[in-house]
């Protein structure tokens, strides 16, 4: 075969392919201090960051990660390190799981403790530093495995000094009116025509670095322990970045959301075609995922949910606390977040169908 042709695949009259995934996996506590203690005794690389990948047994090149669309990646940096400044195109959730430190990121500093979230847009410059006398481990989300994928992650291993914004303004205002409208309505229905002009200036929201510190969030979270257990929701806040939109995100592809479970809470069985992995913080239980159960504690990380696999959680007899991190941002902007709450209906697709409601009312009052 000529490398220069194309492959037809003949799909006539062939049925969808059987849906497939990963496997749910609990990387346990034990094994992730044993990898910190690697990357802490390792001599300290050139640009600083002592890190290595979660990679599923499943993952392949290109865009290795713990879910198809989601790479983890544990973070240490030894008291007085710093990592040197970096920038790409995919985005970041940081969790901050031992020590304290802060981050540079965009030009703004965050002073992080234990279990603060913060995130690093894309494109934003940051760096790393820990001025504590306390080991430092994050646990950084990230997107660059779909865009390893579409091999379109860019990456500056050396950045250049941030682009003064009223430069970017300057350039954005340039454009000359022109002749021809930007949008042309073809029908009643939205069928439209944009120009060229519209097309490479879209409406810039801009991404800011946002941090959630624990503390803040654990005093409201705690609050929702006061809901009953016949409440059918889940008592957790979504860590809300306001430039995410409709999309719910705390990036433009995940949400970070984070979880407490009081003592014996057993949650429906459900499913969503986004992926989720928890990091437990506190108290222990199982998941059953796919008619498996796994057991899990404080410390594990777990790809609790891959897309569309049926699973609930349980708390023992303690209260968990857990991050949980979504690529449902991502799902709602391509139209694709298939929910089905209640295994007994129909799933929905959220953010262009109506979507599901909870009995909190009644049950804050019980
Ligand atoms: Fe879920």
């Amino acid at each position: 075969m000529s490398e220069s042709s194309v492959r037809f695949v003949d799909r006539s009259g062939a049925g969808a392919p059987e849906l497939t995934r990963w496997s749910p996996l609990v990387i346990p506590k034990e094994q992730i201090e044993d990898q910190v203690k690697r990357l802490a005794g390792a001599p300290a690389p050139a640009n600083g960051r002592r890190s290595a990948l979660f990679v599923h047994p499943e993952s392949k090149e290109p865009g290795l990660g713990l879910a198809p669309g989601i790479r983890v990646a544990l973070d240490v940096l030894l008291p007085g390190e710093r990592t040197q400044p970096i920038r790409h195109n995919s985005a970041q959730v940081n969790f901050c799981i031992q020590g304290a430190g802060h981050s540079v990121v965009a030009g703004k500093t965050i002073r992080f403790t234990q279990y603060d979230v913060w995130i690093h847009p894309s494109l934003a410059t940051y760096s790393h530093f820990n001025d504590t006398r306390e080991i430092q481990v994050r646990l950084t989300y990230s997107n660059a495995p779909l865009l390893e994928k579409m091999m379109i992650h860019y990456v500056e291993d050396t950045p250049p000094a941030e682009e003064a914004a009223t430069e970017r303004e300057a350039e954005a205002g340039s454009a000359a009116a022109s002749p021809f409208p930007d949008l042309i309505r073809l029908d009643d229905d939205g069928t439209t025509l944009m120009s060229y002009e519209r097309l490479i200036n879209p409406e810039a929201v801009e991404q800011r670095p946002l941090h959630w510190p624990w503390a803040r969030v654990k005093a409201e979270l705690d609050k929702l322990a006061v809901l009953g257990k016949g409440y059918i929701g889940r008592r957790l806040y979504l860590l809300y970045n306001p430039a995410t939109g409709r999309t719910n995100g705390t990036t433009n592809n995940f949400f970070a959301a984070i979880t407490i479970r009081p003592p014996s809470i057993n949650d429906k069985p459900h499913r969503h075609s986004s992926a989720a992995i928890n990091y437990f913080f506190g108290g222990t239980g199982k998941s059953i995922v796919d008619g498996k159960t796994y057991y899990w504690k404080a410390g594990d990380l777990m790809l609790t949910a891959p897309g569309w696999a049926i699973h609930n959680h349980s708390s023992n007899n303690e209260p968990v606390y857990e991050l949980t991190i979504q690529d449902q941002p991502l799902n709602l902007a391509m139209d694709s977040l298939l929910w089905q709450e209640d295994l007994r209906h129909p799933p929905r697709l959220l953010g262009s169908h109506k979507g599901f409601s909870t009995n909190r009312r009644v049950a804050a009052k019980s």
